[in-house]
């Protein structure tokens, strides 16, 4: 199958050099041919170029079997790699979002029972079956936002069989998805109510039954903790992350969200592939994530649904760093996996440029699930993951009208 795109009004993220992470003012660069062509022969992206040259080559034009997509006036950028999603869950929680509204703050809702224990019970009640299909429509949704590669964690278990039915879920996901998943196996998302006054015996719960459990059924990726005030110390999450280390598992964390909670400290001592959150840090964070090759992610989608601050981007990016974005999508803090609205939080709320904003989402992401130099960029012989945008005056623009859905096509292949 031959698909020739001709007349592009600009072809954006067509990274000559192999980038796998941009850190500091390379942040705001981006490799970009005007006025372009773009063929993609079975999936893979087979040549681009200027549409002059696509004139000289193809003057007899490109053979009977070739699809031709007239994209004047639109632009072409890298699909977007989300690299932190809790898209795994069962039912909602807007009676939360109405508690939130009536001046109750997330953690006082985790307090009473709510929040990811509410989900927990949910999920119990719900077979794997219908985990999947709530699952996959999620998916879909993702991909149709222009998501072609996706982490996704599990977390509202919280008992051993509960999580592995959520990761055997993620396994089915990932064997049926049109796109590259990676699951993180995130137990200590919070502690279940039967361990609520015996936090080290559901470390050890973790520890020497589920991980084993999990790495006997190759089930995760990836080891995750909500290191934070009131969830996982930074023993315990010292003590999992080793754990999982012992199994090939890369740690991955939720970090400083409600706290400078030592989370990035030590989450890049264990060499952590991304420290996430990070609306609470200061010096001495920044000064560790400069020295190491853990990715900085931030999750504004969650600050822009629960009020709280924005972790501190563009200071960070101005200071040297790489930083990634990504949504969050979950039911209880951010329950949107819409990564446009993510670049338009991210430009709006963090001031970063829309270049800077589009890198965060494509070639740092993609770095914070291990994916560096695979997805993220469009690239020859590499795989075809791109979206086509509508006409648009600028790629600016694409950001800037925050609500106007300006995806004319998503184009995906693992
Ligand atoms: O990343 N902070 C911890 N975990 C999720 C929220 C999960 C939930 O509230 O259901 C997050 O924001
Ligand atoms: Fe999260």
């Amino acid at each position: 199958m031959l698909d020739v795109y001709v007349n592009i009004k600009s072809l954006m993220g067509v990274h000559s050099t192999p980038v796998t992470v941009l850190k500091g003012k390379a942040m705001d660069s981006i490799d970009t041919v005007d006025d372009a062509y773009l063929i993609v022969r079975d999936g893979r992206v087979a040549e681009f170029g200027p549409m002059r040259d696509f004139k000289a080559r193809y003057a007899n034009g490109c053979g009977a079997d070739a699809r031709c997509h007239d994209l004047s006036g639109c632009y072409v950028i890298p699909a977007f790699v989300d690299a932190h999603t809790h898209i795994v869950y069962s039912g909602s929680r807007e009676q939360e979002y109405e508690d939130k509204i009536r001046g109750l703050s997330y953690a006082e809702i985790a307090k009473r029972g709510g929040g990811i224990l509410n989900t927990a019970a949910h999920l119990h009640s719900t077979s794997e079956d219908e985990l999947f299909d709530q699952s996959m429509r999620r998916l879909e949704q993702c991909i149709s936002f222009g998501t072609a590669a996706i982490e996704i964690k599990s977390g509202y278990g919280l008992s051993t069989e509960d999580e592995l039915k959520m990761l055997r879920v993620i396994r089915r996901m990932k064997e049926c998805s049109p796109i590259t998943i990676k699951s993180n196996f995130l137990a200590a998302h919070a502690f279940p109510k039967a361990y609520r006054d015996d936090h080290d015996g559901y470390v050890d719960l973790i520890v020497n039954e589920m991980i084993p459990r999990v790495a006997d059924e190759d089930l995760a990726d990836f080891i995750d903790v909500f290191c934070d005030e009131g969830f996982f110390t930074v023993s315990q999450t010292a003590c999992i992350l080793e754990a999982g280390l012992k199994y090939g598992l890369k740690p991955k964390i939720h970090a400083n969200e409600l706290a400078v909670s030592g989370g990035v400290q030590v989450g890049v001592e264990h060499g952590a592939l991304s420290v996430d959150h990070l609306e609470r840090i200061g010096d001495d964070e920044i000064a560790c994530l400069r020295d190491s090759s853990t990715m900085a992610t931030a999750l504004p989608g969650a600050s822009f649904f629960l009020g709280m601050p924005y972790a501190p981007l563009r200071r960070m990016i101005d200071e040297g760093l790489a930083v990634a974005l990504a949504s969050d999508c979950n039911p209880g803090s951010s329950p949107s996996a819409s990564m446009k609205f993510v670049l338009s939080l991210a430009s709006i709320k963090m001031r970063l440029t829309p270049v800077e904003a589009l890198n965060a989402v494509t070639v740092n992401a993609a770095c914070a699930m291990d994916l560096a130099g695979e997805y993220g960029r469009i690239v020859k012989g590499g795989k075809a993951n791109f979206i086509v945008t509508k006409p648009m005056p600028s790629f600016s623009y694409f950001s800037y009208a925050y609500t106007e859905d300006l995806t004319r096509q998503v184009v995906v292949n693992k």
